[in-house]
C-alpha cells in the first residue's frame, strides 16, 4: 500500500526551499483576475518565489508582467502593493523610467553613447485564462495551454472572465503548502471535520479524473434537494449562465498546481490561492467570485456562500495544522493511504519527480 511523503516534505526549510524553486520558481504560478488590473497602466505586485513581480494592464487586450529589479541599479521601482502608474512607471532612486511594455524611456545623465534599448526591463512571462492571471519566472517555459490541458474546454461554461469578487479572506495558516494541497484532494476527513458539509455531498461519491502532473481534481455530485454548497444546500442565486444541467448538478473542485485551488459551483466559483511563507507556514486568500448580474440584485446577499466556505475553511486549517504538529514528531512514520487517497498518492509521486531533477532552468541563467 502506498503511503504519504515522509516528514522531511514536510518539516525541512531545505527541502521547502527547492520546492519554492521548482513549483512557483519553474510552473506557471496563478498571481490573480484580470479584473484586479481593468485600466491600462493599472498594477499588482506579487511575490513569487522571492521574486517581487510586477504584473500590469498594457493595453486594453494586453496584461504584461515585469520584475520589480531597475536596470540601473536593482533598486525595486514598485513599493505599494497595487495602484495605476498612468503611462510609465519610475525608479525612486535616480529616476531611470519605463514604459507600460518595459522599455527604458529616460535615464538621465548617462553618456552619449548609451543605448537605452539594450536595458528594458525584465519580462516575466504572462498568460490569461479566463479572466486568471499566470506568471512564469522560468527561462523556457511551457505553453500555458499546456500545463492546463483539457481544463479551459472542460471549465468554459462557467465563463469566469465575467465573474467578479466580492469577497476575500486572508488565512495565516501554520502547515506546510503541500498539507493544503494534500487536504483539498480527499473527503475522506469529511464526515468529522465538515458536518455541515457532509449533508450536501457524499464524501465517498468523489467522481476524480485520472490525475495529471499539473493538476488535480474531479466532481462531486450534489445530495437530494441539494443545489449548491451553502449553509442551507440551497441556491439564493440564478445558475450561472450557460451550465448544462449535468454540470448544475455537481460541484467541481480542482488543484491547478501549485498554488490555485478551483471550486466551481453551479451559482458561483470559490478560488484559494496558496502563498507558502515558510516550511510549516502557507498564507491563504481565499475568493468568492459571483456573476455581475446577481451582485446588482439590490437583495444579493452570498453570505450563505461566503460564511459556509469560511467555516469549512477554518475546519480544514485546523485538521492541517494538527497535522503539520504531529508529521514534526519524532515518532511519526507515515500510515498507509486508504483507497480514497488516490490523488493524494499522484501528488506525492509528482513532488518527488520533481525533487529528483538535476538542474533547473534558473540554474542556467
Ligand atoms: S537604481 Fe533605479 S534609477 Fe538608479
Ligand atoms: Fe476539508
Amino acid at each position: 500500500m502506498p503511503k504519504p511523503l515522509p516528514s522531511k516534505y514536510f518539516t525541512s526549510p531545505r527541502l521547502f526551499g527547492r520546492e519554492i524553486e521548482l513549483f512557483f520558481g519553474q510552473g506557471w504560478v496563478w498571481v490573480g483576475r484580470a479584473e484586479a488590473i481593468a485600466e491600462p497602466g493599472s498594477y499588482f505586485l506579487r511575490d513569487v518565489a522571492g521574486e517581487s513581480v510586477i504584473v500590469l494592464r498594457e493595453s486594453p487586450g494586453s496584461v504584461r508582467a515585469f520584475y520589480n529589479v531597475c536596470r540601473h541599479r536593482g533598486t525595486r521601482i514598485c513599493t505599494a502593493a497595487e495602484g495605476n502608474l498612468g503611462q510609465r512607471m519610475q525608479c525612486p532612486y535616480h529616476g531611470w523610467t519605463y514604459g507600460l511594455d518595459g522599455r527604458l524611456l529616460a535615464a538621465p545623465h548617462m553618456p552619449a553613447k548609451f543605448s537605452r534599448d539594450e536595458y528594458p526591463l525584465h519580462p516575466v512571462k504572462t498568460a490569461v485564462w479566463d479572466g486568471h492571471v499566470f506568471v512564469n519566472l522560468a527561462k523556457r517555459a511551457t505553453a500555458l495551454e499546456r500545463h492546463l490541458g483539457t481544463l479551459p474546454g472542460k471549465f468554459a461554461a462557467w465563463k469566469m472572465r465575467d465573474l467578479r469578487v466580492h469577497e476575500r479572506i486572508v488565512y495565516e495558516v501554520r502547515a506546510n503548502w503541500k498539507l493544503i494541497v494534500l487536504n483539498y484532494s480527499e473527503c475522506l476527513h469529511c464526515p468529522l471535520v465538515h458536518p455541515a458539509l457532509n449533508r450536501l455531498t457524499d464524501y465517498l461519491g468523489a467522481d476524480n479524473e485520472p490525475p495529471t502532473t499539473s493538476y488535480l481534481g474531479g466532481a462531486m455530485a450534489f445530495a437530494p434537494g441539494v443545489e449548491t454548497m451553502s449553509a442551507s444546500g440551497r441556491r439564493r442565486r440564478d445558475y450561472l449562465p450557460g451550465l448544462r444541467q449535468e454540470q448544475r448538478a455537481k460541484v467541481f473542485y480542482y488543484a491547478i498546481l501549485p498554488n490555485l485551488l478551483l471550486s466551481l459551483h453551479p451559482d458561483y466559483v470559490l478560488l484559494h490561492s496558496l502563498w507558502p511563507q515558510a516550511v510549516d507556514h502557507t498564507r491563504i486568500i481565499c475568493e468568492w467570485h459571483f456573476h455581475p448580474n446577481e451582485m446588482s440584485k439590490p437583495d444579493f446577499d452570498p453570505s450563505d456562500a461566503v460564511e459556509f466556505w469560511d467555516t469549512t475553511n477554518r475546519e480544514d486549517w485546523r485538521v492541517v495544522e494538527l497535522s503539520q504538529l504531529g508529521i514534526a514528531s519524532r515518532a511519526y512514520r507515515p500510515g498507509p493511504y486508504s483507497e480514497h487517497e488516490e490523488l493524494l498518492h499522484a501528488f506525492d509521486k509528482l513532488v518527488l519527480r520533481a525533487h529528483a531533477r538535476k538542474s533547473t532552468p534558473l540554474a542556467r541563467r
